[in-house]
């Protein structure tokens, strides 16, 4: 029924896309506002489409009836020899026509698997501490919080905490 795969530089515009509906739907969930995306002309994450690895990836999610980029979740990871040991998930997000069908569960599990497959001893992510969405998501795939970040984001005068969550990778 839905299809997911690496993305590449070839889907470059369907994310950009995707994520500029991601930034104007959900903005209390992500860092970067849409109008500030859209000036970048190159974003630091584009990096993981031009030259999807196994430690740097985005995944996306397909309607097999379309090409329609529907999901998308990130995989990210240092090189750095002491903290290559963990990725980072990033940058989640299921367009709302399509949440509630598991999309989102199929995302992180299949970032998960290739996690482990990597050797990865851990997966970390950062949510909006109020997101009770995503945090059951991650809580029913075996996430758990180890710390929050007061006032992580402010805009405007509101202020939002991240909760800051982490999962083992089996051996
Ligand atoms: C959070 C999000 C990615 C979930 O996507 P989704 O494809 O709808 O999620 P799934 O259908 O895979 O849900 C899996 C489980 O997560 C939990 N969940 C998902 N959405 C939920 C909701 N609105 N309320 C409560 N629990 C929810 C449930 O446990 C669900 O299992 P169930 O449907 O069997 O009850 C989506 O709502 C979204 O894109 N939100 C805006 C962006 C965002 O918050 N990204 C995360 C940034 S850290």
């Amino acid at each position: 029924m839905y299809t997911l795969r690496k993305l590449s530089a070839a889907d470059r515009s369907n994310f950009r896309e995707l994520r500029q509906t991601a930034l104007t739907v959900n903005p209390d969930d992500f860092m970067v506002t849409a109008e500030e995306e859209l000036a970048i002309p190159r974003l630091s994450i584009e990096a993981a489409l031009e030259q999807p690895g196994t430690r740097n990836f985005f995944l996306g999610a397909f309607a097999d009836d379309s090409a329609r980029l529907i999901g998308i979740a990130g995989l990210l990871t240092s090189s750095l020899q002491k903290v290559r040991h963990a990725g980072r998930l990033t940058s989640l997000f299921v367009h709302p026509e399509y949440r509630r069908r598991g999309i989102a569960r199929m995302l992180v599990e299949r970032l998960l698997a290739n996690a482990a497959e990597e050797g990865l001893r851990a997966v970390r992510l950062e949510v909006v501490a109020d997101n009770r969405a995503a945090i059951a998501l991650y809580e029913t795939l075996g996430f758990v919080p180890y710390g929050r970040e007061p006032a992580a984001y402010r805009l405007d005068k509101r202020e939002w905490d991240l909760l800051l969550m982490t999962r083992d990778c089996p051996s």
